[in-house]
């Protein structure tokens, strides 16, 4: 099968970024796209927030360092169809010492390459740390495309600039040539309060159809499910955060197929249940931007595998 890479990077910490790899990849392996999820933030919260222990040597850091294949640090997850390579401390020194070495920006796209041969994964999904560091860098330089997690709050747009100069400028200068902007997802939406309307508002003014018009809610359910070591889907399938990460996974899908939706034929949308967070959203945010439809997709919640991933 052909494989996408899609980093998931905003050098601003707090944004939504390992919420959005961690539910994003969940929310596609429901739809039973083969999804692996590498965690590339030495405070490894995709890990833990899908339930797996810290060990060391499960990171990247000895593929890095071509003493073990990519391939061979792959584990399974709690939930089916989604894979992980966890991270560990130890990715931090790998900063520095990548950096020393030859061919540095390109050590992480050497090595998921043999992932990608392998056929195994439609989406290969990379969580970066809130820097710009070594790491980060390598990320920007394996992925295909990047989505930017941005929290809808007064200094979102602050720091994104350079952000899409940086594809910009990888794209041209021969670093990552077909590198693109995927998409902006606004996180922490708060259709109670103007402030977060008039972010999304001037978020959309600068990209346009770049940003995704499903909107992430904060939701408290969100910010538990890492301490159940679970994704939202598996953690509290009907809250709003579960819905509106299974919506964003369907606009993905449906925008890398040039618009159709693969699940037209049952979709729901057209149902108008009236929870408070779509009758704020609908009342205040242009018609560009809609609130996720309160009623889930009609697929089975995420399919657990009998045993909990240890390590
Ligand atoms: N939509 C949301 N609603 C409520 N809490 C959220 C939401 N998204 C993220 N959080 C919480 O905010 C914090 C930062 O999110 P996180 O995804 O870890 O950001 P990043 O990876 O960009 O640093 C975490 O505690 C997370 O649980
Ligand atoms: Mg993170």
């Amino acid at each position: 099968m052909q494989t996408s890479v899609i980093a998931i990077a905003n050098q601003k910490g707090g944004v939504g970024k390992t919420t959005t790899a961690i539910n994003l990849a969940a929310c596609l392996a429901e739809k039973r796209k083969e999804v692996l999820l590498v965690d590339l933030d030495p405070q490894a919260n995709a890990t833990s927030g899908l339930g797996l222990e810290k060990e060391p040597g499960a990171s990247l850091y000895r593929a890095l360092f071509g003493e073990v294949q990519a391939l061979d640090l792959i584990k399974p997850t709690c939930v089916k169809h989604l894979s992980i390579i966890p991270s560990e401390i130890d990715l931090a020194g790998a900063e520095v010492e990548i950096a020393r070495g030859e061919n540095y920006l390109h050590r992480l796209r050497n090595i998921l390459s043999g992932v990608i041969a392998s056929g195994r994964f439609h989406y290969i999904i990379l969580d970066c740390s809130p820097s710009l560091g070594v790491l980060t860098m390598n990320v920007m330089a394996a992925a295909h495309s990047v989505i930017i997690p941005l929290q809808a709050e007064y200094y979102a747009l602050e720091g994104l600039s350079v952000m899409t100069r940086l594809i910009q400028q990888l794209s041209q200068n021969g670093v990552n040539p077909g590198l693109q902007l995927e998409g902006i997802v606004m996180t922490m939406y708060d259709g109670r309060t103007n402030l977060s309307q008039q972010v999304v508002q001037e978020v959309i003014r600068h990209f346009g159809e770049k940003v995704y018009e499903t909107l992430i809610p904060r939701n408290v359910r969100l910010s538990e499910a890492p301490s159940f070591g679970k994704p939202i889907v598996a953690y509290n399938p009907l809250c709003t955060g579960a819905v509106a990460y299974r919506q964003l996974a369907r606009e993905f899908m449906a925008r890398r197929n040039g618009g159709a939706d693969e699940d037209e034929g049952d979709s729901v949308s057209g149902f108008k249940l009236k929870s408070p967070f779509e009758k704020s959203v609908q009342k205040e945010v242009p018609a560009f931007v809609s609130a996720p439809s309160p009623v889930p997709d009609p697929v089975q919640p995420v399919e657990e595998v009998s045993t909990h991933a240890t390590a």
